[in-house]
Formats: C-alpha cells, sequence, structure tokens
C-alpha cells in the first residue's frame, strides 16, 4: 500500500445513493444519484422507494465513480460503508454491496457510523481535524452537538434534538408556507427578502431549567407548531401571509439557538473550533451567523462546501481513509448494518 490509501465509500442511509473515491486527505471523486424527486410528491422520504432507488443506482454510480476518478477497483486499498444510523432497507442495499466488492477484491471492509462520517468529510476540504474539535450536525434526521477528540474512534454526544431534526422543521415550516419539498433551500431563499425580527418564534430550550437540565439539546417542535399557529391565524382572518417575513424570523429563531449553544459548548469544553456539517449546514443564515458568533468568540470555523454537507459517499471514503491510516481494524465482513446506530460507535 502507498502511504496515502486508496478508499472508496459508499453512502445509501437515506435517499442519496453516494459513492465517493479518496486518497488520504485528498477527495478524487464525489458521484450522487439522488432519489429526492420521487419522493417529493409524498412531502417526505418514502424508505422502500429509496431502497429501490439505490439498488437500481449503486452499480451504475460505482462505475461512474471509478471512471471519473480514473481508479482500477483492484487499486483500492480498502471499501468503506455506512452501516448507520439510517433507514433499513437503505442501509442494506449499501452495506450488501460493500460486502460484495469486499469479498470479492479480497479488500478490507469499514462499516462506519453515518454521523462520524458528516464530520470526517471536512478533512478533504480543509484539512486534518484539530483534536478535539466540537463539531454541530444538523439535517433532516439529526441535530447533535458531538466533541470530538479522535473521529476514528472518540465521537462524545453532549446534545441532540428532543423532537424534531433541524432539517425537518424547515420541511415542516416550508409546507406550513405552501413551498415545496425539501423545504430549507426554499425557506433559506424566500427568507433573504424578509425582516428576520419581524416576529419573535420561540427559542426552545434556551432558558432557565431547560438550560440546566437540557443545556446542549434542541427542540423545534415547539417553533413549527408557533409558525403553522401563527400563519392560521392570519389566513383565517383573511388576511395575506408574509412569507419572507414568517421565513426569515423562523429561520433566526432556528440558527440562534443552533449557534448560541454550539458556540457555549466551544466555550464550556474549552475547544476552539467548530465544524458545522449535515444538510442544514448550506443554510446562508446558519454560515452567516455562525462566523459572526465564531470571530466575537475566537473559535475558527469549519464548514464544508454545500455539496459536502448533504449526504454523499465522500464523507464516507474520507472517515474510511482515516481509518485505514490510524491503523484501525477493519470491520468483520459479516458486519451488520443499525438503522438507530449510536453516534458516539464510530464503527460497526
Ligand atoms: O444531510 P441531508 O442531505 O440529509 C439528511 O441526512 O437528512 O439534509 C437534508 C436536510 C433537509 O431537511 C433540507 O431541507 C435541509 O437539509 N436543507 C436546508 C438547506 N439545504 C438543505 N435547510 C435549511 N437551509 C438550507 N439552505
Ligand atoms: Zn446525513
Amino acid at each position: 500500500m502507498s502511504e496515502e490509501p486508496l478508499v472508496l465509500g459508499i453512502e445509501t442511509s437515506c435517499d442519496e445513493t453516494g459513492v465517493g473515491i479518496v486518497r488520504g486527505q485528498t477527495l478524487l471523486v464525489d458521484t450522487v444519484a439522488s432519489s429526492v424527486e420521487e419522493h417529493a410528491r409524498f412531502g417526505g422520504v418514502v424508505p422502500e422507494v429509496a431502497s429501490r432507488a439505490h439498488l437500481e443506482a449503486m452499480v451504475p454510480t460505482i462505475e461512474r465513480a471509478c471512471r471519473e476518478a480514473g481508479v482500477q477497483l483492484r487499486d483500492l486499498d480498502a471499501i468503506s460503508v455506512t452501516s448507520g444510523p439510517g433507514l433499513a432497507g437503505a442501509l442494506l442495499v449499501g452495506v450488501a454491496s460493500a460486502k460484495a466488492l469486499a469479498l470479492a477484491l479480497g479488500k478490507p471492509i469499514y462499516g462506519v457510523n453515518h454521523l462520524a462520517s458528516h464530520v470526517a468529510v471536512d478533512i478533504v476540504e480543509h484539512g486534518p481535524l484539530p483534536e478535539p474539535t466540537m463539531a454541530m450536525l444538523v439535517s433532516g434526521g439529526h441535530s447533535s452537538l458531538l466533541l470530538v477528540p479522535d473521529v476514528t474512534n472518540d465521537v462524545r454526544s453532549l446534545g441532540a434534538t428532543m423532537d424534531d431534526a433541524a432539517g425537518e422543521a424547515f420541511d415542516k415550516v416550508a409546507r406550513v408556507l405552501g413551498l415545496p419539498f425539501p423545504g430549507g433551500p426554499h425557506v433559506d431563499r424566500a427568507a433573504r427578502e424578509g425582516n428576520r425580527i419581524a416576529i419573535d418564534f420561540p427559542r426552545g430550550l434556551t432558558t432557565g431549567r431547560d438550560m440546566e437540565r437540557h443545556r446542549f439539546d434542541f427542540s423545534f417542535s415547539g417553533l413549527k407548531t408557533a409558525v403553522a399557529r401563527w400563519v392560521e391565524t392570519r389566513q383565517r382572518a383573511g388576511e395575506t401571509v408574509p412569507v419572507a417575513d414568517v421565513a426569515a424570523s423562523f429561520q433566526e429563531a432556528v440558527v440562534d439557538v443552533l449557534t448560541r449553544k454550539a458556540l457555549l459548548a466551544c466555550k464550556e469544553h474549552d475547544v476552539d473550533h467548530l465544524l458545522i456539517g449535515g444538510g442544514v449546514a448550506a443554510n446562508s443564515r446558519l454560515r452567516a451567523l455562525a462566523q459572526e458568533r465564531s470571530d466575537k468568540a475566537g473559535v475558527t470555523l469549519r464548514v464544508p462546501r454545500p455539496g459536502l454537507c448533504t449526504d454523499n459517499g465522500a464523507m464516507v471514503a474520507a472517515l474510511g481513509a482515516q481509518m485505514v491510516a490510524k491503523g484501525r481494524e477493519p470491520s468483520d465482513l459479516g458486519l451488520p448494518t443499525d438503522s438507530s446506530m449510536p453516534v458516539t460507535l464510530v464503527q460497526a
């Protein structure tokens, strides 16, 4: 093996069939086939539809990744794959494919955690991760605050959402406002024309005893309900709903809480690097406010480019390459999928 391990990563935890190839800390290719359009008319991801789409997309996506990277499968040093958390059937397609490749090629396989992969991907964007790094992952399926001393085997959970994930709140509010699914990018766009202090929406778990008991936890369902009530009241009175103002004020409530808690965690754990990942990290206001508050706190902010924040194969390859580089033992070829894999378990 050359000094820099060549790793192919497979991601199928939700609706994206992602195949990425990384050499050491360098991204060679990131290929994604998404079934998001097949789910749009249902207003959310349909697991069985996602699994079938993964099955159809898997081989062509692997072939395309290898072709675009100029890599032969036999040159790989290892295969890595998301073993959880995620949709059970969707995970199975990725893990079964990775096992078949590993077995046929006689290569080691690493079954890795989807959330740790969201953290590791920033290595191919901004270089080695300072140890420890504070990581906030915000997507359609998760919202967590993680203290990460070593992304290959030591990830600690400081807090998570008690109800809706941040992206889920964006998607639900978008629906209330009559915007398409997935709603995050549409709310982001609408908010640019709106006034973020027009409506004072609630900031969940940020005051008094909540801050003692749920210091680094999040709750967005109260906010979502408050937005829905506010909109309904206007509609019932026959008034037009100021979509841009509602979007901007809702978005401000979410990103205010996220950035406040993330920087408090940095301060209390004496960590001076904050990484934000997951689909919601593409949000323009989250990026701006996180930058502003990090600068003020003397914290270095790392946010991967939007394409690497949403689910992709590069992140799984990036974590796999770290595993190999750090000499971690591969997973067993019989490795399981685990739809509720705890965030603290980096490898299956
Ligand atoms: O990480 P991701 O692609 O998939 C999951 O693992 O969930 O995240 C998708 C989520 C969706 O809820 C989507 O609405 C949200 O990320 N999202 C955004 C933006 N772009 C995507 N939310 C807010 N602002 C955005 N610009
Ligand atoms: Zn994700």
